[in-house]
């Protein structure tokens, strides 16, 4: 019998029990749900709703069954609907009536959202963790091969050159950025709604600022109404883990990229590689694309909630039990996808040659020949249409800007000097890159250290 069969005649079929039933997904919050209880016990007794003796009971028997859930031997059964429910009863049943005056000034409407509040804000500390790991890889591999040189894109056409460290320090910097949202997520969570009961408050003396001291939670929800139909905190959950996948994804789109044959800039460890079962040469980096995938689940997750939240009256409605499936798969996900990629970037080879090899095709030197122009006093617009010429000559003879004679250049203007050849050096047209958040390797070597000290502080 559920605990509130009291007003029923029938039960409900074994169908829509199954249906109704969220204990495959919440049990996974067993560990909050005896934190709460266990709190809450205290601050009744406290309090003097339920007597000393009472409250010790309850905090013995929830312990005792924290050991039973933790050791598998916990009887988990559909029929108590939720963690909630399953665990109340299997109390009940083994202290009577001390454990029926758990639920008492409690609902499961402020139950659940506390639960799922402390749940979110452990699950959101684990991924600023993991967070953490996979930008000191990244940072590693900047710092192990900080001066090679790679093409930069635009359109996915050669640009610029560009340091390989300040590519991967790109990433550092949209992973430091997903590392707030994580704890802007734990701030959201970080209020006790316990104490609203079902949606309107309760007669008892609770004292919700005490549980909220026991329970770590830094404030108290002031709205009985709002804290129970809140979810926003899952929503700001949800919104930083679907970031991040989405940066992990674009990270692993440019490691799939790299190491194809056209590139050839970068080899995947065999144990971050997978093969074919009927090609025997390939080696295909299944777990970059898997990461790529995973984001759109994760994104789903976020859509999904949206999506359920949108229109709900307050206060609490069924609707909001299914708040917790997408959350914990997205939080597992994304947790599970920086250690992926942790491992994948740690064990990754870099082949600086074939990145300087392509750094050497595409014109690369343009901009600066045009700005060698400009800065002798043609206004850039003209310098920009004379090196357009040089390109259009190049691209004729089949060669490159730097196999150009300086009269090919004077045949264009007269403002070219020997000193060109300095504007055709990759190293040189890196260097000189110097502005603050540029790729000059001083620039960069001082963005290293800032994203070095904003991770040591993280
Ligand atoms: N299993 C429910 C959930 O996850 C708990 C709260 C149910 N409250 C209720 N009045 N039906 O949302």
């Amino acid at each position: 019998m559920a605990l509130w069969s009291g007003r029923f005649e029938e039960g409900v079929s074994e169908f829509t029990q199954r249906f109704g039933a969220s204990l495959p997904v919440d049990k996974q919050l067993y560990a909050q749900d005896i934190a709460g209880s266990r709190a809450h016990a205290a601050m009744l007794a406290h309090q003097g709703v339920i007597s000393q003796e009472d409250a010790d009971k309850i905090d013995a028997g929830l312990e005792r069954i924290k050991g039973e859930i933790e050791a598998g031997s916990f009887p988990f059964d559909i029929n108590n609907e939720d963690i909630h429910m399953s665990i109340e009863s299997v109390l009940t049943s083994e202290i009577g009536d001390a454990g029926a005056r758990l639920h008492t000034g409690r609902s499961r409407n402020d139950q659940v959202c506390t639960d799922t509040r402390l749940f979110a804000k452990k699950r959101a500390r684990d991924l600023m963790a993991a967070n953490v790991e996979l930008r000191h890889a990244l940072v590693s591999q900047a710092e192990k091969h900080f001066d090679v040189i790679l093409p930069g894109y635009t359109h996915m056409q050669h640009a610029q050159p560009v340091l390989f460290s300040h590519h991967m320090l790109a990433y550092v910097w949209m992973l430091d950025r997903d590392f707030d949202r994580l704890r802007a997520a734990y701030d959201a969570a970080d209020a006790n709604p316990l104490g609203s009961a079902a949606l309107a408050g309760t007669t008892y003396p609770l004292d919700r600022f005490m549980t909220a001291e026991a329970l770590g939670f830094s404030r108290v929800i002031p709205n009985s109404l709002d804290a129970v139909s809140d979810r926003d905190f899952l929503l700001d959950l949800l919104y930083a883990c679907s970031v991040s996948c989405m940066h992990l994804s674009r990270l692993c789109e440019e490691i799939i990229l790299w190491s194809t044959a056209e590139f050839g800039f970068v080899t995947l460890s065999d144990s971050f590689s997978t093969g074919s079962s009927i090609m025997p040469q390939k080696k295909n980096p299944d777990f970059a694309e898997l990461i790529r995938g995973k984001s759109g689940r994760v994104i789903g997750d976020l859509v999904a909630l949206l999506v359920t939240m949108k229109s709900l009256p307050l206060a609490y409605n069924k609707d909001l039990q299914e708040d917790k499936e997408g959350a914990i798969d997205a939080a597992k996900t994304l947790e599970d996808c920086y250690r992926c990629a942790t491992g994948m970037i740690d064990t990754m080879e870099i082949h600086p040659d074939a990145m300087l090899e392509q750094a050497k095709k595409g014109y690369l030197a343009a901009t600066d020949v045009a700005d060698y122009l400009a800065k002798k006093g043609l206004p850039f617009r003209r310098a920009h249409e004379i090196v357009g010429h040089l390109v259009l000559l190049c691209d004729k003879r089949g060669c490159g800007l730097e196999d150009l004679s300086l009269e090919d250049f004077k045949a264009e203007s007269d403002l070219f000097e020997e000193d060109i050849t300095k504007c055709l050096d990759l190293a040189s047209i890196v260097a000189a890159r110097t502005t603050f958040g540029g790729t000059g390797n001083s620039a960069v070597k001082e963005q290293l250290d800032q994203a070095k000290e904003a991770l040591a502080a993280d």
